[in-house]
């Protein structure tokens, strides 16, 4: 009961995501290293100067857009607005070429012959020259510049200012799994930080470990297909369950449950309320065996494809999960060629079945898509890696509930390049607005941030001053 009160609770607490920005449209070339094509296309970005004390040389505060249509960012990354009136900063969010209407190539974009011009180090190169424009073009450049992102954000605010550390001050990489490339890391450890999750809510993890075996037994009989058709709510035809999509979609339901297991109710990557972990654990919360198992994994994934939906649809498992609200269609291709990063699951330390790392059948199906074969070490040279040694001005930041956290640093690479981590956080929580509900983890990561973005803009003025006087 009192469980059920508190989560109740927690449903209505929400965040505040209604930021204002004008949107605005910058020129690139669509090669920057080949100087043979002469096309260029337009990406977008997003502006509030409201705080911005320009005559004083206020910072600019950057966020690198990554794998998503950027308003899904400006929205969610609360921690930048909040802290902007401080600061007296601008605030510009640049959306990642290839996606959300950042497309050189419209529609047509992540077609094949269309989309090799997606990659990091030309996103990268986008950013810097839209910087320089917003330096006015300045030889020597007059407002500091910080650099923000979250995961696949957070690893380009850390390359922008690894590759261009003349154009950034300083930068807040958050959950950034920027060790998560072959070799690195153990292919396993992020379904186990998934697991870890669920194991926080009695029987949870050991209920779903236990329902794959389940669900693919009731799926080899045409009645049982019909069974789990109907108990799970399942679109398309009942009496033959794509079995392999169907697993592959609830392992990616529990993965984003663990990843947006904030405190506040959020439609970052697809509604859901807050808590989400423990709100659809409340369903598995005894041990359960055979139909009443299935009708618990059916609340949950209810809960995944349905929360604040006016009308229940049927899950469409075969769909694939590229999280509606971002648009993220493009990073099956980057995950295909620069970012590959290895996960497997072992059944043993995890609640999921077992799926070794298997890097052939990887390489041949990105090439059946895309005709391209996988760079395994390409990042890591591109980057470095985790050898950041001679980097400087960079925080990297993960909260321990992250999955990603296992692509991440655990302690601090320098004096300059330091590494916060963050108990009882989930996926960038730190950019996260901030919420009545927020433990004091999040609070001191980021009054630590502030205090690095204050050190970094510190000392571009005392480099500057002969610009800036
Ligand atoms: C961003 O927020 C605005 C205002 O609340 C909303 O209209 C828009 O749909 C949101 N976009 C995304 C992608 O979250
Ligand atoms: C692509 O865009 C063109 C022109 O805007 C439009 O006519 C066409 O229907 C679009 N195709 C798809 C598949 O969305
Ligand atoms: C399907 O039919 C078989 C044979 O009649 C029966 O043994 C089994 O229990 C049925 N399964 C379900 C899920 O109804
Ligand atoms: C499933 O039903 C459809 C139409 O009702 C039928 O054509 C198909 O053969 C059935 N499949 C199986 C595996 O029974
Ligand atoms: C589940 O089903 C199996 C096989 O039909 C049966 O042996 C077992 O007793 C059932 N378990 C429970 C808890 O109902
Ligand atoms: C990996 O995949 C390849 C190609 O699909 C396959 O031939 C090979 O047996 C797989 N290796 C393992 C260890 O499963």
């Amino acid at each position: 009961m009192w469980r059920y009160l508190l989560l109740s609770m927690f449903l209505f607490v929400n965040v505040n995501t209604h930021y204002l920005y004008k949107t605005k449209w910058f020129e690139v070339p669509l090669d920057h290293f080949g100087l043979g094509r002469k096309e260029t296309f337009k990406i977008k970005y997003l502006e509030n100067e409201d705080y911005w004390n320009k005559n004083e040389y206020g910072p600019i505060f950057f966020y690198t857009g990554n794998e998503g249509q950027i308003e899904a960012f400006a929205n969610y990354t609360g921690f930048m607005w909040e802290i902007a009136a401080e600061y007296q900063a601008k605030i510009v969010f640049a959306e990642h070429r290839y996606y959300g209407e950042s497309k050189p190539f419209g529609n047509k974009s992540l077609e094949k012959e269309y989309i090799g011009y997606l990659t990091s180090a030309q996103a990268l190169a986008d950013y810097a020259d839209l910087i320089n424009y917003l330096q006015n073009n300045e030889i020597k450049p007059r407002y500091p510049v910080i650099a923000f992102g979250g995961s696949y954000g957070g690893m380009l605010a850390a390359y922008i200012r690894i590759k261009y550390p003349h154009l950034v001050a300083g930068s807040i990489a958050a959950s950034a799994p920027i060790h998560m490339f072959p070799g690195m890391t153990k292919c396993d450890l992020f379904n186990r930080i998934v697991t870890a999750s669920f194991k926080r809510n009695l029987y949870c993890s050991e209920n779903i470990q236990k329902s794959w075996h389940l669900i693919r037994s009731y799926s080899s009989s045409v009645n049982g297909s019909e069974y789990l058709h109907k108990t799970l709510n399942l679109c398309g035809a009942s009496n033959a369950t794509d079995i392999n999509s169907l697993i592959e979609y609830l392992e990616s339901a529990y993965v984003t449950l663990a990843m947006v297991n904030y405190p506040f109710a959020s439609s970052f990557l697809t509604p859901l309320p807050a808590q989400p972990v423990a709100v659809v654990c409340q369903y598995l919360n005894q041990n359960l065996a055979n139909e009443s198992l299935l009708e618990g994994i059916a609340k949950v994934i209810d809960v995944y494809a349905n929360y604040g939906k006016k009308t229940k649809q049927c899950v469409d498992y075969k769909e694939g999960d590229n999280y509606q609200n971002l648009d993220a269609g493009g990073w099956d291709f980057q995950a295909c060629t620069e970012m590959v990063m290895p996960v497997c699951s072992t059944g043993q330390n995890d609640m999921f079945e077992a799926s070794p790392w298997n890097f052939t059948k990887f390489s041949e199906d990105c090439y059946k898509k895309y005709n391209v074969y996988p760079r395994e070490n390409m990042a890591r040279l591109e980057y470095g890696g985790d050898l950041l040694q001679a980097a400087s001005n960079i925080v990297f930041s993960y909260g321990l509930l992250d999955p990603w956290t296992a692509g991440g640093f655990i302690s601090s690479v320098s004096d300059s390049v330091d590494v916060i981590l963050i108990a009882d956080a989930a996926h960038h929580l730190d950019l996260m607005p901030s919420s009545p509900d927020d433990q004091s983890p999040v609070k001191d990561a980021r009054e630590k941030h502030k205090q690095h973005i204050s050190k970094w803009i510190d000392s571009f003025r005392a480099r500057n001053k002969h610009v800036v006087t």
